[in-house]
């Protein structure tokens, strides 16, 4: 199971685009056909399916190998342990898609967990995880989690009548598998930008939390020219927006003193990029703030860029935190 290529900028995905027309060997006037899809935040599967059933499900493990986890997928409802058009159905073929847990239920795990004094979730990414990675396939179950088709293998199809990767993902939605969608065919960059800042706004609302887009070469034959690296396919690219908000760790509380004496703490973090800046120092303003946010010394924290300018903390990852860790004493002198 590979990863993707990242881009930032429109300017990354211009320069792709251009290398994949080098390396396919585009004249000019031939039209280069790219699917631009959402980029789930889950984690990766890739299940198989045997005259109709589903036979065996894997997570990416350790890198080598992947982990065996088919109990635990035979329990999410979007995820068809049975397709039912049989007909059409090849005898084996491959389904690869994000498992994900959407906001509402990631909110909801947390409240119950919060109430019987467990450890909470810091993502619906790390939830999904958490919940997928179960021995008892009973408390997966519970955790209500989704799964979204991203691709399909069926090169072993009876009939070999699959060109693009459109093509493939409306054959899975046929068979009973949700897709990835919102989706896109373009033709040229100013489409994929489109969905790109269409997509900036409407993911904000989306039941399920995405980071970015991906944009893949819909033509298998030239997917297939294309190959890959020995990390990513040469044939997609991820664009990720970039984050307003990221996790740094707390190395000291430092106290800064204005010229009529008031302190102010500030917490000194390890230096973290946001919107293109370094983040170092992040006022407390009080010691009120402190002791509501209780932010100690090692705590792994969220820290966001209020008006895009200011940082602040937003949330303090408590899941992170040793136990043992006291609360940050308050200075005497
Ligand atoms: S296509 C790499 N499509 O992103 C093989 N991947 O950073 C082709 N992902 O491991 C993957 N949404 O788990 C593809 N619409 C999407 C995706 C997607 C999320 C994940 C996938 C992969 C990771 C790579």
């Amino acid at each position: 199971m590979l990863s993707l290529q990242k881009a930032y900028q429109i300017s990354e995905i211009e320069a792709w685009i251009q290398s994949v027309r080098e390396l396919g060997k585009l004249s000019a006037s031939t039209p280069l056909v790219l699917v631009v899809e959402p980029k789930w935040d889950g984690l990766a599967v890739a299940c198989h399916y045997r005259h109709g059933h589903l036979v065996a499900g894997a997570i990416r493990g350790d890198g080598q190998q992947g982990q065996l986890v088919t109990a635990n997928l035979g329990t999410i409802q979007s995820l068809p342990v049975e397709l039912t058009k049989q007909n059409s159905i090849p005898q084996l073929f491959e389904v690869r898609g994000e498992v994900v847990m959407s906001r509402a239920q990631f909110d909801a795990l947390n409240e119950t967990l919060e109430k019987q004094h467990k450890p909470l979730f810091s993502t619906p990414r790390n939830a999904a995880t958490g919940s997928l990675r179960q021995k008892n396939p009973q408390v997966t179950a519970d955790r209500k989690l989704d799964f979204i088709a991203y691709s399909g293998l069926l090169s072993e199809a009876p009939r070999e009548d699959f060109s693009s990767h459109w093509q493939i993902l409306e054959q899975l939605a046929q068979w009973g598998f949700q897709v990835s969608a919102p989706r896109v065919r373009c033709e040229n960059i100013d489409c994929v930008k489109a969905f790109i800042d269409k997509w900036s706004s409407e993911r904000k609302t989306f039941p399920i939390e995405t980071d970015g887009v991906v944009i893949k070469v819909d033509s298998l034959a030239l997917q297939h020219q294309l190959g890959a690296t020995a990390k990513t396919p040469r044939w997609a690219i991820a664009y990720k927006y970039t984050p307003q908000q990221a996790e740094t760790v707390v190395e000291t509380i430092d106290y800064s003193r204005s010229s009529s004496g008031r302190l102010t703490p500030i917490a000194v973090v390890s230096p973290v990029m946001i919107n293109g800046t370094t983040i170092r120092r992040v006022n407390l303003h009080s010691l009120e703030e402190m002791a509501r946010l209780d932010v100690r010394v090692g705590d792994t924290v969220v820290i966001h860029k209020a008006g895009e300018i200011i940082p602040q903390i937003v949330d303090v990852v408590k899941t992170k935190r040793h136990p043992r860790k006291r609360p940050e004493p308050i200075p005497k002198q």
